[in-house]
């Protein structure tokens, strides 16, 4: 257990933390480990509102996670509740209150709300103590729910959250309601940003651009950790390439719409034009402020290059669309990039574009089916994917599915709440 002290500096540590992750997903994995550490509590769960309804945006559970193999992740389902009294997060947020619950299983019968048992069965796990709390923020609108769940003693064994924590956990609710509405308007604008531009063809929607994003940090994840590079460096990382990605073919607003939206295979002209998607995107990102800017401009420019060579743009100046010096091919060329020569992000960003872009329909194209799919990316190891990312994409195929059902094409039926 920690003292007063290490208390004191554990509150101030997580507000400061949770300020500065930007990108909406990792600030929820983010805010609720710090919470969880800090009561000591096995489980939690993060719900956001989306209109009248709760999302369940992400969960994490210690002790069902220790029985995974290492780096393995727990897979979970969204799904949506009504905010109303006849669950505890849906009581939360219609009342604004907070609820201290010793044993889910046995509710005083004066509350309106009950637990409900499918949570528990689904996930083969049994909750007991829950504390939750409305995420409100300056505005006072209700934001979403947070959860922890059963805290443990010494000994592991489970305790009631005490009548202390509350005011302990509306502070962090506090904390997380400021950078969890900065991240939304983040991924809004970024949204917006493509949307507006009609970067996007009518069947590419936002969920792709989130997919591609989504994909994209766990396949890094993963070969990050094959390349033993330090938690901290990957974690600092994921925050911009989930943004970056994100933003691959910003470049494509500047392609007409006869091209980007034809309905057919494009002609070699047609085809040379598209190309240029990929330097005129990372020129958006030329005056380099940030790390974000660093790796949007890295993810623009390499996300077409093969690791065989055979890729575009090849060593070229964005700015002048000339060979970059010591580059130059044969009369005036540019010399391909191949190999570790393409930047880690655009290898990255690669495989997560090309997986997503084949089980999904465009405008030229029906979506692949899964064995087929797989069967190409497989093919393509060494010629157009790096072995050591295709290897990574293998590993986390589970959680990139489990990804793609939680950002559905909008035209495709949405997965039955369960
Ligand atoms: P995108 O639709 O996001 O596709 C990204 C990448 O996924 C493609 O890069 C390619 O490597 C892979 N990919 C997509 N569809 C297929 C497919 O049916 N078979 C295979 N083997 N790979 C596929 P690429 O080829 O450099 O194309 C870049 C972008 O150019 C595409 O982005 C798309 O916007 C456009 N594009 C490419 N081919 C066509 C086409 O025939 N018709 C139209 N209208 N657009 C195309
Ligand atoms: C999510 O990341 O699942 C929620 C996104 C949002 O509501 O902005
Ligand atoms: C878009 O929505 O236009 C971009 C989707 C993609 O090609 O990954
Ligand atoms: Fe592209
Ligand atoms: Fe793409």
């Amino acid at each position: 257990m920690m003292n007063e002290r290490e208390k004191l500096d554990l509150i101030t540590q997580i507000s400061l933390d949770i300020n500065e992750v930007k990108d909406i997903d990792l600030l929820l994995e983010r805010i609720l480990t710090s919470v969880r550490k800090f009561f000591n509590a096995d489980a939690g769960s993060i719900y956001l509102r989306d209109k009248d309804n709760l999302r369940f945006s992400y969960s994490q559970n210690f002790s069902q996670q220790q029985k995974l193999p290492p780096g393995r992740k727990l897979i979970y389902n969204t799904f949506s509740i009504p905010i109303n009294n006849m669950s505890i997060a849906g009581y939360v947020a219609k009342n604004r209150k907070t609820v201290n619950i010793p044993d889910v299983y046995s509710i005083n019968d004066s509350v309106p709300y009950t637990f409900d048992s499918q949570f528990d069965i689904i996930s083969n796990y049994r909750t007991s103590s829950m504390l939750a709390v409305p995420i409100i923020n300056q505005r006072n609108d209700v934001l979403g729910v947070m959860q922890v769940i059963n805290a443990q003693g010494d000994d592991g064994e489970i305790l009631p959250f005490s009548p202390e924590d509350e005011p302990l956990i509306m502070h962090f609710a506090n904390s997380a309601g400021l950078a969890i509405e900065r991240a939304q308007m983040t991924r809004n604008i970024i949204l917006r940003m493509i949307s507006m531009a009609e970067l996007r063809d009518p069947k590419e929607t936002a969920a792709h651009v989130n997919r591609v994003g989504a994909f994209s940090v766990e396949i890094y994840e993963e070969w990050a950790r094959d390349k033993m590079i330090p938690d901290e460096e990957v974690e600092r990382q994921k925050d911009v390439l989930r943004m970056a990605a994100m933003l691959h073919d910003v470049g494509k607003v500047a392609i007409s719409d006869l091209i980007l939206k034809k309905p057919a295979r494009l002609t070699l002209d047609e085809f040379e034009i598209m190309k240029s998607h990929t330097y005129l995107g990372a020129r958006l990102f030329k005056n380099i402020q940030s790390d974000f800017d660093e790796v949007a401009l890295q993810v623009a420019l390499n996300h077409h290059e093969k690791w065989d060579g055979t890729g575009y743009p090849g060593h070229m100046d964005p700015e002048t669309e000339e060979p970059l010096p010591g580059f130059e091919g044969a009369n005036g060329t540019l010399k391909p990039k191949k190999g570790e020569e393409i930047p880690v992000f655009g290898r990255v960003v690669a495989v997560a574009d090309v997986y997503d872009a084949l089980c999904s329909r465009r405008s030229y194209k029906e979506p692949w089916d899964e064995d087929r799919t797989l069967e190409e990316i497989r093919q393509s190891t060494g010629k157009h994917f790096d072995p050591d990312m295709v290897r990574a994409f293998f590993s986390c195929l589970d959680v990139l599915k489990s990804i793609s059902k939680r950002y559905p094409d909008e035209d495709e039926p949405q997965e039955k709440a369960d």
